[in-house]
């Protein structure tokens, strides 16, 4: 992994590959090694980026709060660090679909197409916003088992659960290990996130959508509204998959990206 010094603090992020850029955000509360069926993968047809977000994996924390702004900045700091000037393309799942959509407010110019996996529009409700607070102290108080043992059932297709129990307890670890501080800020940011809903009619670069069929947290209805009000976007849906869908079946979710950036070059 390389190092760099954005906005005052050190991110951690993979850079393998070459051609067009493809940068791969995490969710909450992970880091890259989320994409790991993705890396060495699609490293083979365009340059990876993939990030540990602020406070996450080998990246530096930061207090308080941090916004979904915030992390679209040190994405687009971390582009200036790497010298990637031409536009890239933005792959987030679920946290990382917000950093997406944040990062089309605010650097849109530096973005060729938008991939969103496994994510929402909406902001949260008055209810869920105030269970995120919540998580918010307890994290802090009491470390993440508690939000880790509550989210880990909701993240993976009920066949990941019988038949790979090992990346559940991949994806625990990374969770377990996880600063209360990072957890606990991005959390308190994803409470502030803008919703997005009004601005995907405004999309106007290509854009494929990418759902687990059995992901509960962002279900398939959900983002195929999410694709039906984008104008330029395709949906693939992945089977045997859930919330984790670039982990639980990488062969048809690389195909998916594939076809999409063969799609690109026409
Ligand atoms: C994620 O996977 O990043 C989370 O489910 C996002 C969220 O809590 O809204």
């Amino acid at each position: 992994m390389k190092t760099c010094t954005v906005h005052g603090i050190k991110l951690a992020t993979v850079d393998q590959g070459r051609g067009v850029p493809l940068v791969l955000v995490h969710g909450f509360p992970l880091d890259h090694t989320m994409w790991s069926g993705q890396i060495d993968a699609l490293a083979e047809d365009c340059r990876v980026i993939a990030p540990d977000l602020r406070g996450f994996g080998a990246s530096d924390v930061t207090e308080g709060t941090v916004t979904m702004a915030q992390f679209a900045d040190d994405l687009a700091g971390l582009l200036d660090a790497l010298e990637i000037g031409e536009p890239v393309v933005l792959c987030g799942l679920s946290m990382g679909g917000y950093v997406a959509f944040e990062f089309w407010r605010r650097h849109g110019s530096r973005l060729k197409a938008l991939v969103l996996c496994d994510t929402r529009a909406a902001s949260d409700s008055p209810d869920a916003a105030a269970g995120r607070l919540k998580t918010a102290e307890t994290v802090m108080a009491e470390g993440p088992s508690s939000l880790v043992e509550a989210m880990l059932p909701k993240l993976f297709a009920e066949t990941t659960r019988k038949r790979h129990p090992e990346l559940i307890d991949s994806v625990r670890k990374v969770m377990l290990s996880t600063d209360p501080r990072a957890v606990a800020a991005a959390a308190r940011g994803m409470v502030e996130r803008a919703d997005a809903t009004a601005m995907l009619a405004k999309i106007a670069c290509p854009t494929l959508v990418v759902v687990g069929r059995h992901d509960v947290i962002s279900p398939p209805d959900e983002m195929r509204a999410i694709q039906a009000a984008i104008p330029e976007a395709r949906l693939v849906e992945i089977d045997g998959a859930g919330h984790m869908s670039p982990l639980e079946n990488p062969v048809e979710f690389n195909a998916a990206i594939r076809d999409f950036l063969i799609g690109l070059r026409a």
